[in-house]
């Protein structure tokens, strides 16, 4: 038996290793940081990155059970403390409108490392992530709800520097996300500012004013979830549901990221179609980690 002692990146490869080894091996992460609390802890993903792709080589091996340590949070610097609020946010927005409304009222009470606070969040968020993955363990559908804020969180995370954690990628992610979903799937009006109001007061980044926009599209344009020029991405009418399997036109991201890093969109439309795939190794997301 493995056991996987620390957070979401120790988790992910440790469970790779688990299933690589002598065709699978059992293994149970004890996760120490409120991201792998909230979320990598559970759902079986493993992978390890390779040069310039994020999960290069990875596999679903469930666990055998899920620990964790809410205690290891005081020792946990405050930047990784708040990356998991993102993943718990997220799923508040495609599941748990109610978790959503809590989140709003006891932001202050997670800040303060209020261990009741931080155990109903919790407990709320595996809820939605255990159910999730129960419903689609291989990712054959539902399961990319989980996606949320993803498509533009990871090509962020590849391409920005200084370097984002992920949760705070994905506070990006779900920001453009929600900017998106009002164009194309008519959601709710000021979705995108509550969504963006709930991460700030979470401590979590809503702006990126050194946004790559270009550099981020092509991440995006490697993205292994993209189909012949158009991104696919999780969008939600209102907060408590969201869809997947929307194709989303290059203008269109184009816009949602000028509009996180505060530029204005371009007098020229940008091009109909993705920029060039970078080579191998040799394009913006070389050396991404995680
Ligand atoms: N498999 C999945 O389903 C899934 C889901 C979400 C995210 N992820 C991955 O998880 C990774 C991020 O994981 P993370 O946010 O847990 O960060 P992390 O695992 O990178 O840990 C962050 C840092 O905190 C240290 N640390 C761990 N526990 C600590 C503690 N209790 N006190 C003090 N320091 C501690 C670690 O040594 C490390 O330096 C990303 O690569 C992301 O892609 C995977
Ligand atoms: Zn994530």
């Amino acid at each position: 038996l493995l056991v996987a002692v620390g957070g979401g990146t120790l988790g992910d490869a440790a469970g790779f290793f688990a299933a690589s080894y002598l065709r699978g091996i059992d293994w149970c992460p004890l996760a120490t940081t409120s991201l792998s609390l909230a979320d990598s802890a559970i759902g079986g993903k493993t992978a390890i990155n390779g040069p310039g792709v994020k999960n290069l080589m990875g596999a679903f091996h469930q666990p055998l059970g899920v620990y964790g340590a809410l205690e290891a949070l005081h020792s946990l610097p405050r930047r990784h403390l708040r990356s998991g609020l993102a993943e718990i946010t997220k799923c508040a927005v495609i599941a748990d409108a109610e978790l959503f409304a809590w989140l709003e009222r006891n932001a202050g009470a997670l800040e303060g490392l209020d261990p009741e606070a931080w155990e109903h969040a919790l407990v709320a968020a595996n809820a939605v992530k255990a159910a999730v993955v129960a419903a689609d363990p291989r990712e054959r559908g539902g399961r990319a709800v989980l996606n949320f804020g993803h498509t533009v969180g990871h090509a962020l995370e590849a391409v920005d520097r200084p370097r984002l954690l992920h949760g705070e990628a994905i506070s990006l992610g779900m920001i453009a996300a929600s900017w998106v979903s009002e164009q194309r799937v008519r959601a709710e009006d000021g979705l995108t500012d509550r969504i963006r109001s709930l991460l700030g007061r979470l401590g979590l980044p809503v702006q990126c004013a050194q946004l790559d926009v270009v550099n981020t599209m092509k991440a995006i344009g490697y993205d292994k979830k993209t189909r012949g020029g158009r991104a696919m991405m999780v969008l939600t009418p209102r907060v408590g549901l969201a869809t997947f399997g929307h194709e989303v036109e290059w203008p269109m991201l184009d816009r949602a990221l000028r509009s996180l890093s505060g530029l204005a969109a371009p007098k020229t439309p940008p091009p109909a179609h993705p920029p060039a795939r970078p080579r191998r190794g040799r394009g913006p997301t070389r050396g991404a980690g995680r």
